[in-house]
């Protein structure tokens, strides 16, 4: 593993200059030595030269010698000196060449340089520059022989004779070493030729690849970077480049990649949560998207209270085991934050609960949250407080205020769009249901109590048991808010068959049966009305109405459907229903005690009853009895006050057919 030291781009460069300047240096050196090798070979082929020069001059100066005819003249005593003495400097010529070859050194006063040069000979140069220098040592010794010391015409002559007759021996001799250090040089120069084609071939081997690691390196991760940013400026938000390279071209490809990946997330995040249609959808998108850019366990929205006063805790979204006790809230001074600024409580636990973040630092504290952001939002329905926290203290950094500051202004009109739908939707739900309810004589409380039993149906079907964790909060604050709408159907009925006092006849049971299609009918056409706004609101509803007369087993109305093809609303409905029948008065029985009522729903198991809601409601039955038995006492007290409540029905049935017109 190479260490990170030697993966920037800087250290890289460094060693390439580096190696080229090496390499430069040694190609220079190497030329000069190149330069000094060949002058050296050209002072040893000259003295060479020169032996076979001298050896041919002392040849052909006997022969001239020998030629001359009067060699008695006193002209001819001159000459035969001269040619003596010319004898003696070409022998003192030939032997110090000889000699310093052997001795392996040059003197400069041979080579005109200004140092003496060494010599290495191979082995072949060596035992000829041997065989010359024995056959210039016999044949030095036969010419001093007959030369004598003086310059006596016989010995000049006989030296001459000498070297006419034996010359040729010694002038091979000096061939033969002249040509065996030729020979040498050339092998010399052939090792050296082959040593510079392998060091140019290793040159450019090591250049190819010094290119292509740059090119994998630097230049593809570049240009892949480059063109990742063109397609990031075309639109493409998210795009990613392939992690290549090392050191600082990796670290810039990542951070590229982040950028890429943030800058997509949070296109996402603006376009999802501005197209949420639910309150819940868009804190849901929230939650989901901000985690990209935020750490986020819990995302809380408090709404003003009526008054005004107090910030209500609304919706909660968070990870399993961080949640706030519904309803909670805090004074608004409590809050009092600039809008579309948000503040950060860093350290919740650490927090004085005197200081002016004090109050909500210690609610927050109970869902064991660590550090949160708090954000005012200054919409025009809403002006709503979102906390957004997470479980480690001081987990929120400067840069996820600004994301925050930054979104702000979406998440309030998301909020405000989906605040007033919701509310549009709340209040159609209640005019519609009211509507039902001032025709239907079973009622008095039936539709509340089926809200909450329902309501609380569904929580417990979500703890556990086949359904649990497929049951969200808004599952449940659905089926509490739809679970009224079930009898809707009944608006379409006649009133004498609506009111008619006795048991009904087989003609007009089959008319009351129809109660669920017509409501599912009229609730079709609200939901196709809001899904051309974009919206989805009624879909449970429809569910609802259609499906609560139908019975596990298939032989309930209208569709007889069985099991799980019963959507599970109506399945809750039909139990919730049920036992709200059996427990309560009507104009053809009186209510039955909560025990017999309980004995006939386990009766019913499997049959008209889904098991698995049935066990669900026993689990929960000690809340379903405390509502029964609320809705009891109200009933109770609401005897004296019935004259009042008579009149008032009817009153707002009519305020709710003039607006619904
Ligand atoms: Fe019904
Ligand atoms: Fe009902």
């Amino acid at each position: 593993m190479m260490p990170a030291w030697a993966r920037t781009i800087r250290f890289q460069v460094a060693l390439s200059l580096g190696l080229m300047f090496a390499a430069l240096a040694g190609s220079a050196g190497y030329g000069l030595y190149a330069l000094n090798l060949r002058q050296h070979d050209y002072e040893i082929l000259n003295l060479s030269g020169q032996l076979r020069v001298t050896s041919a001059a002392m040849i052909s100066d006997a022969r001239t010698h020998l030629q001359d005819p009067g060699s008695s003249a006193p002209s001819s005593e001159r000459e035969r000196a001269m040619y003596v003495e010319r004898l003696r400097r070409h022998m003192a010529l030939y032997d110090q060449i000889i000699s310093s070859f052997v001795a392996r050194r040059l003197d400069p006063e041979l080579t005109g340089r200004s140092d003496a040069l060494v010599c290495n000979w191979d082995s072949q140069s060596r035992s000829q520059l041997q065989r010359s220098s024995d056959d210039w040592r016999l044949f030095r010794t036969e010419l001093v022989r007959r030369l004598g010391a003086g310059d006596q015409g016989p010995q000049a002559a006989a030296a001459a004779a000498y070297l006419a007759d034996n010359g040729d021996r010694l002038a091979r001799s000096s061939s033969e070493l002249s040509r065996a250090f030729q020979l040498m040089m050339e092998r010399k120069a052939s090792a050296l030729r082959l040593f510079d084609e392998v060091v140019l071939v290793a040159a450019a081997v090591t250049m190819l690849s010094l290119l292509a690691l740059l090119y994998r390196r630097m230049v593809k991760p570049l240009r892949d970077t480059l063109s990742g940013f063109s397609r990031v400026a075309r639109g493409d938000l998210g795009h990613q480049v392939p992690v290549q390279g090392a050191g600082e071209i990796r670290q810039m490809t990542t951070a590229f990649n982040q950028l890429s990946e943030r800058l997509n997330s949070l296109f996402r995040l603006t376009d999802r949560i501005t197209h949420g249609n639910t309150l819940d959808e868009t804190l849901r998108f929230v939650l989901e998207e901000f985690r990209a850019f935020l750490p986020l366990d819990w995302v809380g929205v408090f709404f003003p209270s009526p008054d005004g006063e107090r910030l209500v805790l609304e919706r909660q979204y968070g990870d399993h085991g961080t949640a706030l006790r519904e309803g909670v809230s805090l004074p608004r001074s409590a809050v009092d934050l600039n809008p579309d600024a948000p503040a950060t409580i860093d350290d919740i636990a650490a927090r004085d609960a005197q200081d002016p973040s004090g109050a909500c630092a210690a609610m927050l504290s109970e869902a064991g949250l660590g550090s949160a952001m708090l954000l005012r939002t200054q919409g025009d329905g809403t002006g709503a407080l979102l906390v957004f926290a997470s479980r480690t203290p001081r987990a929120y950094l400067p840069e996820h205020a600004e994301l925050l500051t930054n979104v702000a202004g979406q998440v309030t009109h998301a909020l405000d769009k989906t605040v007033f739908m919701e509310g549009l939707v709340v209040s159609a739900v209640q005019g519609l249901a009211k509507l039902a309810e001032s025709r239907d004589p079973e009622t008095g409380d039936h539709l509340a109590r089926i809200a909450l039993y329902a309501a609380l149906l569904a929580e417990e079907l979500g703890r556990s048991g086949p359904y649990a964790g497929d049951i969200t909060a808004a599952y449940v604050r659905a089926i509490h808010q739809f679970a009224p709408m079930h009898d809707i159907g009944k608006v379409g009925l006649g009133d004498d068959i609506l009111r008619k006092p006795g048991p009904l006849t087989a003609a007009e049971r089959l008319e009351m049966q129809r109660h669920p299609v017509i409501g599912a009918e009229v609730l079709r056409r609200c939901e196709s009305q809001v899904n051309a706004r974009g919206y989805s609101i009624f879909g449970m509803a429809i569910d609802i109405a259609e499906g609560h007369h139908e019975r596990f087993d298939g032989t309930g109305y209208p569709a007889r459907r069985s099991g799980k093809a019963i959507p599970l609303a109506a399945r809750i409905v039909a139990v919730a229903d049920v036992f709200d029948a059996l427990t309560s008065r009507r104009p053809y029985k009186d209510a039955w005690p909560v025990d017999k009522a309980l004995a006939t729903l386990e009766l019913l198991s499997g049959q008209h009853l889904d098991p698995d809601v049935l066990a669900a409601f026993f689990r929960a039955l000690p809340r379903i009895l405390d509502v029964h038995d609320r809705f009891k006492a109200n009933a109770v007290d609401r005897v004296a006050a019935s004259a009042a409540t008579a009149e008032a029905v009817p009153e707002t049935a009519a305020q709710l057919s003039t607006a619904s017109a």
